[in-house]
């Protein structure tokens, strides 16, 4: 009931999103774009699942490749790419599916920089990933991929706006299960232990992403976008090194 309520949320916001974008799309596209494919998935690089393109490569040439790969998505599973389950899509006709199957396999025929990459994947990581030292409590140094405050603002402590983005969403969507202000609670991991007990950022985004429906942690796959979870992500880590302190922390917008 609970996902179910959250994805049909989710995909109104997509869809909205997406009737903006350009019309030249195939239906195929349009009905990945629109669904919550787009949480887990990019044409040119690994999200949570494979990148649509790897897919395509995979699959070429092979006749029953369309059948196949639209059960797949219909009744999800894991095993062909990694351990991480893709969640289950039970509404999808099997027209629809047809469509975007097809599509995801058509972009193994393109080279790399079609127009079709580009507009799928804005926020490519390009740049080297930059490094971000902070200073411990206990003195030790922490070296980080993203910043959790505003540069030259260690001091006044004011978080970056995309930590600040992710203390709100943590709190309005993550506190009732694992705490307010990740600090644990009866009914789910405290998340601060479990990243200090290594859990990469990657890790935090598949297992956010797809969920453990059995276990009582929801998919939020087509609900939170992947800039979401992990301004989520770097938040709790924050938390977790005791950096980013209880309550509202202070930010580049106060
Ligand atoms: C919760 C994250 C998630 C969502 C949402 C998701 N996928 Fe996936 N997808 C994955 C993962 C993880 C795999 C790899 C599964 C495996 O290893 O067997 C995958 C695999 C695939 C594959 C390859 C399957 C195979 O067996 O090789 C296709 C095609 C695919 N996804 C398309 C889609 C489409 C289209 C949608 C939207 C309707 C979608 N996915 C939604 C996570 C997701
Ligand atoms: C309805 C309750 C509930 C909500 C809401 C919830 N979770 Fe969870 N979450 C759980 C439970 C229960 C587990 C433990 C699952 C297990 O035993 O493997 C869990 C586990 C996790 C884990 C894995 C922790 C580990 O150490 O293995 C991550 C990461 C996580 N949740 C992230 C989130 C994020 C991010 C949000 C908010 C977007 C969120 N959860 C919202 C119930 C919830």
């Amino acid at each position: 009931m609970f996902t179910a309520a959250i994805l049909a949320f989710g995909g109104a916001g997509v869809v909205a999103s997406a009737q903006e974008a350009t019309s030249k799309q195939s239906p195929g596209e349009k009905l990945v774009r629109t669904n919550d494919c787009t949480s887990c998935h990019a044409v040119a690089r690994k999200v949570v699942g494979p990148a649509y393109r790897d897919v395509a490569k995979k699959y070429r040439g092979q006749p029953n490749a369309v059948q196949k790969l639209s059960q797949k998505i219909k009744q999800g599973g894991s095993g062909v790419w990694g351990p991480i389950p893709m969640t289950p899509h039970p509404a999808l006709t099997t027209a629809q599916l047809k469509q975007m199957v097809e599509w995801v396999l058509s972009l193994g025929a393109q080279p790399a920089k079609q127009p079709a990459a580009s507009a799928a994947t804005p926020s490519e990581p390009e740049a080297a990933a930059k490094q971000y030292s902070y200073t411990l409590a206990d003195g030790t140094t922490v070296k980080l991929d993203f910043p959790l405050f505003v540069e030259g603002m260690e001091k006044d402590q004011k978080v970056t706006k995309d930590i600040f983005h992710g203390y709100e969403i943590y709190n309005s969507y993550c506190y009732r299960c694992h705490g307010q202000d990740a600090t644990g609670s009866e009914i789910a991991p405290d998340l601060r232990h479990s990243l200090t007990a290594g859990m990469t950022g990657q890790r935090f985004l598949s297992t956010a992403m797809a969920g453990r429906q059995e276990k009582g942690m929801p998919s939020w796959a087509g609900f939170l976008s992947e800039d979401e979870v992990k301004n989520i992500y770097g938040y709790v880590k924050g938390r977790s090194l005791d950096l980013v302190p209880v309550g509202r922390p202070p930010s580049e917008m106060d």
